[in-house]
């Protein structure tokens, strides 16, 4: 059963799940962040957001406290964007309840996902995000090389959306991406690309940076195989200059392509949100720090 939460009961909830991590760390708030252009539009967007694949699933008590804290953290630290989907579960019900009871939808860059331009599907994402608008409205999975954006444009000119994007982490499919991309011109491609997935940086970078689209990486992490390569592993000297965590380590090296526009690693744990959006700080590798790091995960 779904409840409505207050903004006083999301206080409560995002207090209960991580206060500790909701605190933003004073050098975090001084230091300035990383933000990249839409380049559709020069529109500023903070190059760390959140993914809520699997992570909230259920509608239910536990899964919406974990969702304020996180949501919470990233608000407190800087962040905006955060990518769903229709098809992950009852993320986008959660999400919309704790947007609402936060009174955050101004703050975020609220991006979802349909599986057809079916605007019956359309209409149960923004029921279930609770908003008239979305921010970015994107095309999943996308397998046709003759795909329209049509109805997606339409809706865009509808100022039902105010960017459209289409996403595919299958390998497979990237010559579908490249010719709706090359011929559609979205404003946003996201494909999966990650320190050990680097098959974007060949076609779909390169033709993003062309028809000025902007790039958000889907499994940054791997879906958590990062982690368990580098698991028991101490981060190397040369990389603490500009990485302070693993995970700042491999959202670092994405965000040392200038064509990324924000990485969206998933988490539904408040202190990793915190540790993942510290990306979003300090100083970036160049070209040869980011070899250096391919040639450290190739080695492990
Ligand atoms: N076709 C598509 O459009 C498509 C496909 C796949 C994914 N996506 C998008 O891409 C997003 C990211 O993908 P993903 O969530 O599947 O995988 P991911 O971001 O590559 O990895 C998520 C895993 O990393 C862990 N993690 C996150 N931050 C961490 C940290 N700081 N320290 C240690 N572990 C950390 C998470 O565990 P915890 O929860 O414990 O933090 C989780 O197990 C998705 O959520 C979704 O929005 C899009």
């Amino acid at each position: 059963m779904t409840s409505t939460m207050t903004r006083r009961e999301f206080a409560l909830l995002a207090g209960a799940a991580g206060t500790a991590a909701l605190a933003p760390r004073a050098s975090a708030q001084s230091a300035s962040l990383i933000e990249r252009a839409i380049p559709s539009s020069g529109e500023l967007l903070p190059a760390v957001g959140l993914g809520t694949a699997y992570v909230f699933n259920s509608n239910d008590e536990a899964t919406r406290q974990k969702a304020a804290a996180v949501l919470q953290a990233l608000s407190a630290n800087g962040g905006r964007l955060i990518d769903t989907a229709s098809t992950y579960g009852d993320a986008e019900s959660v999400l919309g309840e704790v947007i609402m009871a936060g009174g955050l939808r101004a703050k975020l860059f609220l991006a979802t996902k349909l599986e057809s331009p079916n605007p019956a599907e359309l209409k149960r994402s923004l029921a279930r995000l609770k908003t008239a608008r979305l921010d970015l409205l994107q095309l999943h999975n996308v397998r046709d090389p003759q795909q329209s954006l049509g109805e997606f444009k339409d809706w865009k000119a509808q100022a039902i959306c105010r960017y459209i994007g289409i996403t595919s982490t299958y390998h497979g499919d990237f010559p579908a991406i490249e010719a709706v991309l090359g011929r559609e011109k979205p404003d946003f491609v996201q494909v999966d690309y990650s320190l050990d997935d680097r098959e974007a940086e060949k076609r779909i970078l390169p033709l993003a940076a062309e028809v000025k689209a902007g790039v958000l990486t889907a499994l940054p992490f791997g879906r958590g195989r990062l982690f368990r390569a580098v698991h028991g592993k101490e981060l190397p000297d040369w990389a603490k200059s500009f990485a302070g965590s693993w995970a700042q380590f491999f959202l670092k090296y994405l965000l040392g392509d200038a064509r990324v526009t924000a990485v969206i690693p998933g988490t539904n744990d408040p202190a990793h949100m915190t540790d993942n959006l510290g990306a979003m700080r300090g100083p970036l590798p160049d070209p040869d720090m980011r070899k250096r790091m391919v040639e450290f995960i190739e080695a492990l």
